[in-house]
């Protein structure tokens, strides 16, 4: 479901793009209609596109995504009465709770809701706030607008409540934030969605942690598109994230345990993915194996291992390791090779490591699905130099390089598979605070 863009249905994402104030000044006067007094502060949260490094990020390992221009607005007031109240087009049904029960009861989205109010607890305590969320941003998953929502509440919220968060600090609040809903996710999208620059994508690393600046080139081309089925990280494709990521930590913590790591912390893939046999300690892995076995045979605390926040998994459940394991520490380094790729304006090259991505996200991560594969298909049939899914996958969208005088072909096809929406997408600034 595409989260309704009232504000701008009639303008391009690309001119919006251009001309974001008609879309800040257009949500004020919303907002004064709504609530009778105008927002105190509007942040405008973009969508993201990750180009390559799929499900590496909570294995510390690196990712290369873009802010895109298509956004979530939030407007924000503060109020006396210690209430939360929040209005959406997008989101139903509206949301309204004393900010002091913390936890509303209602539709999922109010949970992110929720989650950014309790990681603002010690931020005005008895202060509430109105809000207003708008914006163009497909909701059905992939192109990150539970994090855009997350990065946007927080902003907003902050300045609303006079205690504007530094940039870092906010992204660590929305990680965090974001949890309550029970998906174990890693840090790239709040980090892109913060300090994307227009023009670049977005290298992350996460071990150590540092962040740069990778200039795209100027004729290479990105087309999203929906596989037409959706993938709510607070629905259905929560377990099955979940599951990858306990899969990826039980592999760490395994192959830690063969070359005599300390387990006493928590480890991951990206804590061993550079020792000599990585590849054969691998191959040595389980299909399958429980979080509750591993954690007997290397005599570790089991809540090193699962370290889900939310309650939500059971140890004894036997999740795919080995393949698991092989498409992390694979992808891991077609970030790296992309890169390259991208500073050598290696489209071609760039556009292969896309497709052995998708390969790999479908033959081992196995997070694709029929429609991805067959709308990634079309896309390359196209004329497009690479794709693959991008996001978390189990439905959602699908990313497409292409060159400038190939978009539209590669749209049409994409939309003649499924239905749309697909459309051209341009790595563009990030989180805008007005
Ligand atoms: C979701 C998560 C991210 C990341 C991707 C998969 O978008 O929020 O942290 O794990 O899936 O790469």
């Amino acid at each position: 479901m595409p989260l309704a863009a009232p504000i701008d249905n009639r303008q391009s994402p690309i001119d919006n793009h251009l001309m974001p104030q008609s879309a800040f000044d257009s949500i004020r006067e919303r907002f004064a209609v709504l609530y009778g007094t105008p927002p105190s502060v509007v942040a405008r949260a973009p969508g993201r596109v990750n180009l390559i490094g799929e499900h590496t990020d909570y294995s510390e390992l690196p990712v290369l995504p873009i802010a895109i221009e298509r956004a979530l607005y939030v407007a924000a007031a503060p109020a006396t009465d210690g209430q939360i109240e929040a209005r959406s087009a997008a989101f139903e049904p509206p949301a309204q709770f004393a900010r002091s029960e913390g936890h509303p009861s209602g539709a999922p989205w109010h949970r992110y809701l929720a989650g950014a109010v309790a990681e603002l607890a010690d931020l005005a305590p008895g202060q509430g706030a109105k809000l207003l969320i708008e914006g163009d941003l497909p909701a059905s998953g992939g192109l990150s607008s539970s994090s855009a929502l997350s990065v946007g509440l927080l902003a907003a919220l902050s300045a609303a409540w006079g205690a504007p968060l530094d940039r870092e600090g906010l992204v660590r609040r929305a990680i965090v934030a974001e949890r309550y809903v029970g998906v174990e996710s890693g840090g790239m999208d709040q980090a892109v969605i913060t300090f994307a620059e227009p023009g670049h994508a977005l290298r992350i690393d996460f071990r150590p942690p540092g962040r740069r600046q990778v200039s795209l080139p100027e004729v290479l081309s990105f087309v999203v598109a929906s596989s037409g089925e959706e993938a709510p990280k607070g629905g259905a494709a929560r377990d099955a994230y979940n599951e990858r990521v306990v899969g990826a930590r039980i592999a760490a913590v395994m192959i830690a345990d063969e070359v005599g790591v300390d387990l006493d912390q928590p480890v991951t893939l990206g804590q061993v993915s550079g020792v000599d046999v990585v590849d054969i300690l691998v191959d040595g892995l389980p299909e399958k194996i429980s979080a509750r076995e591993v954690a007997h045979g290397a005599q570790v605390d089991i809540a090193h291992i699962v370290q889900l926040t939310a309650e939500t998994w059971d140890a004894q459940v036997k999740v795919p390791v080995k393949r698991v394991a092989r498409h992390v520490l694979a992808e891991a380094l077609r970030v790296q090779e992309a890169e390259e790729a991208l500073r050598d304006g290696d489209l071609r090259g760039f556009g292969k490591l896309l497709d052995a991505s998708h390969n790999s996200l479908r033959e081992d991560f196995r997070c694709s699905t029929p429609a991805l594969d067959k709308v990634c298909a079309a896309m390359r049939k196209a004329g497009a130099l690479g794709s693959r899914l991008t996001g978390a996958g189990f439905g959602g969208f699908a990313l497409a390089a292409c060159t400038p005088e190939n978009v539209q072909n590669v749209i049409d096809a994409a939309i003649a598979t499924t239905g749309g929406p697909g459309f051209e997408v341009h790595a563009s600034g990030g989180l805008e605070i007005r």
